[in-house]
């Protein structure tokens, strides 16, 4: 009989934490399971930072970032084309989130480019770079193993 009472509660319990937890699962705001994704992988931090960018930067460097956002017809100076890796490569990150949180003047650059990153998350602000750095064919590895290779002939 005790062994049978043992049995019953321990099937309680079980069922118990797996609703709870099924509760839980069910009850996980998006946003938030959008942000431990994030810490996770940079693909997938590439994949927020385009959301970003196709909401907050598309309209003026275009949804490629090669700078023909609709508005970019009228913009002077023209919104930079982040397509040139060659270009983007040599922004480091910390000029990036100067540029993004206080605007092209705090670059000396156009007012025209907006401090948009000024209502950003340090996360948001890491996952668009990245995804501006991820639209560039020549990434900022590939230039460092090439500058090394030309050392390397060069010596
Ligand atoms: C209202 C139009 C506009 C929007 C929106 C905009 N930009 Fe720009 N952006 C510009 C213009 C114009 C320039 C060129 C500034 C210059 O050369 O003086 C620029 C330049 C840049 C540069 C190059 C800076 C440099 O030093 O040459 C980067 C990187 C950049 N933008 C990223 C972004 C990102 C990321 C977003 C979205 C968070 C964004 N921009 C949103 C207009 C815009």
């Amino acid at each position: 009989m005790q062994k049978i009472l043992v049995l019953l509660l321990g099937f309680v319990v079980v069922t118990a934490l797996v609703i709870s937890g099924a509760n839980q699962a069910l009850t996980m705001p998006e946003e938030k399971a959008e942000a431990v994704k994030v810490a996770k992988t940079p693909e997938a931090l590439v994949v927020a930072g385009q959301k970003l960018f196709v909401a907050q930067c598309a309209s003026c460097h275009g949804e490629g970032g090669k700078g023909d956002g609709v508005a970019a017809e009228v913009l002077d100076p023209k919104p930079r084309d982040l397509t040139d890796g060659e270009y983007v490569g040599s922004l480091t990150d910390e000029y990036m989130i100067k540029l993004l949180k206080g605007g092209g003047p705090a670059v000396e650059k156009s007012p025209l480019m907006p401090p948009l990153g000024a209502a950003m998350t340090e996360e948001q602000l890491g996952s668009v770079i990245a995804f501006v750095r991820s639209l560039s064919a020549e990434k900022p590895e590939t230039k460092e193993a090439v500058k090394e290779q030309e050392a390397a002939k060069s010596d």
